[in-house]
């Protein structure tokens, strides 16, 4: 059941105080990537979540850099294809960058201007939702290439930052909140 499949991924997610600063409670996916039938589970559950509410998805989002361990996998799923948001310099060619604060400092991201066409439908995806800076900086690429977004996916939510606040009125999903 999905309450089985979340159990099983909330056991193999890691806390470790004062990392990457003191003050901030890092929540380490590893142990979840490193099992098989975990990372099925989160796979099923994105899934799910898909075919539950959202009629079409023609691409799947992937944010810099944990949003790459997930994204593909749902997107082999879903029969469809993934495009990466990456921290800056990092993609050739012509390139479209905004600037955004997270929970431990300061980064820029920047998408393919040829990855997105206006009109399609995609759904962004990471590890984490902490204040929604990274999210919120993929939403503000995403309207720069005129796409439509149908939603925000994340394995874990940070639900004391309010990142959900900040990301409205799109929706986000998480397997996992704390
Ligand atoms: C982490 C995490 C999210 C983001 C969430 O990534 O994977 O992308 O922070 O924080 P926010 O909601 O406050 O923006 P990080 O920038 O540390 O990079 P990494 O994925 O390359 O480790
Ligand atoms: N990214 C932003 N905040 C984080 C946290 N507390 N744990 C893991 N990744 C994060």
């Amino acid at each position: 059941s999905s309450e089985t499949k979340v159990q099983l991924v909330n056991k193999l997610i890691r806390a470790f105080p004062d990392f990457p600063k003191k003050g901030i409670l890092f929540r380490d996916i590893c142990p979840l990537l490193k099992d098989p039938a975990a990372l099925t589970a989160v796979t099923d559950l994105f899934e799910e979540h898909v075919r539950n509410n959202y009629k079409r998805v023609d691409l799947i989002v992937g944010l810099d850099a944990r949003g790459f361990l997930f994204g593909p996998l749902l997107a082999q799923r879903l029969g469809v294809g993934f495009v990466p948001i990456r921290k800056t310099g990092k993609l050739p060619g012509v390139t479209s960058s905004v600037a955004y604060d997270l929970e431990y400092g300061k980064a820029e991201a920047e998408v393919q201007v040829d990855a997105v066409a206006p009109g399609q439908k995609v759904l962004l995806i990471d590890d984490l939702l902490a204040t929604g800076g990274t999210m919120y900086a993929a939403i503000q690429l995403m309207r720069k290439q005129e796409a439509e977004i149908v939603g925000c996916m994340v394995v874990i939510e940070l639900k004391e930052l309010n990142g959900i606040d900040k990301l409205k009125p799109h929706s986000v999903f998480s397997v996992v909140q704390y």
